[in-house]
């Protein structure tokens, strides 16, 4: 099966809390993952509720969590606004954190089909590149991208409906992708709304919200667990994992406190 099979984004899953997560599960699960069961392509899209709330960390995490079960694994960043060029290659932060944490590597232009000048949003600095954003490149990509690996992990932008043009915005980039949506929440004064709010985008245009992650970006946080529970309560996808406020915030760190086994369609323990 793949993971990219409808599923009603409603009943996919009950609210859990998934209380068992935590750091010493991951490592015994990844080898049964390799070997058994696992879906036998992967393809997600990972949005969160902002800017600057741990995408890139989350997309790196489960892609390192997929390579160290032996999956082939590509991140990708169709869009991404803040470059410069080293060595006569245009660098982009997320591209290059994704690249080092995937083990599948294609050409930059193919991962990362518009790749911006200025770190600013992304229709105007496509408008300042002189290039107009548009689907069918990055559908090109990614068609491309997923013929060469077992599982795709594809960034965001921002949040969930970023502006790339007149006619074009993030949320369409999503819908014509059509992937599983996972949802990152970035926990922080502000954020249960930007969550619902976010949540009620993906399934209005009906793709499934696979699962979400909480990150506690802001280590000042009153409340950290209520809010979580008040997400839980109202969000229909599984939670996949609870990342601390990190002292380090690599993807290895990360990866301890994902648990995939959440995902629709993934297998959940051993048996
Ligand atoms: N749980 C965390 N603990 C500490 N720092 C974090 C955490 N999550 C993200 N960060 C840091 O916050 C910044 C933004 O994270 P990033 O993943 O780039 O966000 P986004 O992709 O949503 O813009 C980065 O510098 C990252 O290292
Ligand atoms: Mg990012």
């Amino acid at each position: 099966m793949s993971l990219n099979d409808p599923v009603d984004p409603v009943l996919a899953a009950e609210p859990v809390l998934a209380p068992e997560l935590g750091p010493e599960l991951e490592p015994e699960l990844q080898p049964v993952l390799a070997a058994e069961g696992m879906p036998s392509h992967i393809s997600l899209f990972v949005t969160g509720t902002d800017t600057e709330i741990g995408k890139t960390l989350v997309s790196c995490a489960i892609l390192h969590t997929l390579v160290a079960a032996g999956v082939r694994a590509c991140g990708m960043k169709p869009v991404a606004a803040g470059a410069e060029l080293r060595d006569g290659v245009l660098h982009n932060e997320d591209a290059d954190m994704l690249i080092a944490a995937s083990n599948v590597h294609l050409p930059r232009n193919i991962t990362t089909p518009y790749m911006l000048r200025d770190a600013c949003a992304p229709h105007i600095a496509a408008a300042r590149d002189g290039v107009k954003i548009e689907a069918v490149p990055i559908i090109a990509a990614y068609t491309e991208v997923a013929a060469a690996s077992d599982a795709v992990v594809v960034e965001g932008v921002g949040g969930f409906r970023v502006p790339f043009s007149d006619d074009f915005d993030s949320a369409q980039m999503a819908e014509q992708l059509n992937l599983p949506v996972i949802l990152v929440v970035g926990l922080r004064l502000g954020c249960l709304s930007h969550a619902l709010l976010t949540i009620e985008a993906i399934v209005r245009r009906d793709l499934v919200l696979a699962g979400w992650v909480v990150n506690e970006i802001d280590p000042e946080m009153n409340f950290a667990d209520e809010n979580i529970a008040a997400l839980a309560a109202r969000i229909p996808a599984p939670m996949l994992g609870r990342i601390p406020y990190l002292e380090h915030a690599t993807a290895e760190e990360a990866a301890k406190f994902i648990n995939l086994a959440g995902l629709p369609g993934w297998p959940s323990r051993r048996d």
